[in-house]
């Protein structure tokens, strides 16, 4: 996780976490439901998907891992995919991407059980993942999630142990009143788990990448502050065709921001819009995102 969702996290916990701490009956309720739920066994089959060593099928894994699924960023599984380095999240407990290379967890699961923990957030033992975002890359359709575990399974081995993964009692009220996902497999059994088609430079292909906007520009992409975070965080801002957002903005503005995080006015983005991931995007991918922004309803900056 980067540092500036844990600022985020922060946030939510100083608006709600506080009043909702003051009535303890209703947290340990929170908390026993949390906990019930977490020992609950989901018996959602695993996709038939086995990896490959067929180097472009490694190499399209690669891609997804470091562009758009964003695996290996260092907050979640690192470059390496060893395991990320550990986010402490103050009241809300601590976090560290586990090592996934056939030296730790890799070991342990088939190739099967992998694409189910991925899709559907469920682990080898059939309980919940605890804050895999799942719900970010669960549209992967069968061939590229088979090209993600491929490249998986193609990294060194490390023996590297895992970091602590611990959350408290805010988080369990907070993934309960849905501020947080926690318990993933709960969360994605919600709705529909929709798969994309081909890649193709199109908004209807976009609509599946900009999954990975919303935690930030918001559900309807229009930005606002995002609830509970600090006035010190960075505003994301609009990304519908709006005044207030990009409209009049052409592909190449919108390339150059992805790629570069320069505006139109050569302004520099704030570091906490992610370029680091968005720069690795591919032309397929950024056309798509951006056909899919300019076809969305207008909204004005802020109904998030
Ligand atoms: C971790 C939070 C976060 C995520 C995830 C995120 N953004 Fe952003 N984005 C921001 C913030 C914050 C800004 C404003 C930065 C500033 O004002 O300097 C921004 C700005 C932008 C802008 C500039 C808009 C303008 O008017 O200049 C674009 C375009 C953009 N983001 C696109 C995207 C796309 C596309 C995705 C998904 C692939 C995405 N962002 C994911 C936080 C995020």
């Amino acid at each position: 996780m980067k540092p500036v969702l844990k600022k985020i996290l922060l946030g939510v916990v100083g608006v709600l976490g506080v009043s909702s701490l003051g009535a303890g009956g209703w947290v340990l309720m929170q908390v026993r439901a949390f906990d019930e739920s977490m020992s609950k066994t989901y018996d959602t089959p695993a996709p038939k998907i086995a990896a490959s060593k067929d180097a472009a099928v490694v190499a399209r894994g690669k891609h997804l891992v470091e562009g758009p699924a964003a695996c290996s960023s260092k907050d979640c599984h690192g470059k390496d995919l060893a395991g990320g380095n550990t986010v402490v999240m103050g009241p809300l407990g601590q976090f560290t991407g586990p090592n996934i290379t056939g030296g730790g967890l890799g070991a342990v699961y088939s190739d099967a059980e992998l694409a189910r923990l991925i899709r559907f957030g469920i682990k080898k033992d059939g309980r919940s993942a605890r804050f895999m975002p799942s719900t970010e890359v669960n549209w992967l359709p069968d061939d590229e999630l088979a090209a993600v575990i491929s490249y998986v399974r193609s990294v060194p081995n490390s023996d590297k142990a895992n970091g602590p993964l611990e959350f408290k009692t805010l988080a369990k009220v907070l993934d309960r009143k849905g501020m947080l996902v926690i318990d993933v497999a709960r969360k994605v059994a919600t709705g529909p788990v929709e798969l994309a088609g081909k890649p193709e430079p199109t908004a209807a292909y976009g609509r599946f990448l900009a999954k990975g906007c919303i935690g930030c520009h918001g559900e309807n992409l229009s930005g606002g502050p995002i609830p509970g975070a600090p006035p010190s965080m960075p505003v994301p801002l609009n990304l519908t065709p709006h005044d207030t957002g990009l409209k009049g903005w052409t592909y190449d503005d919108f390339d150059k921001l992805v790629t570069t995080g320069a505006r139109k006015n050569g302004k520099k983005l704030d570091p906490f819009m992610p370029i680091e991931n968005t720069s690795q995007m591919d032309e397929i991918e950024k056309k798509a995102l951006y056909a899919y922004l300019m076809s969305i309803e207008p909204r004005a900056f802020g109904g998030r």
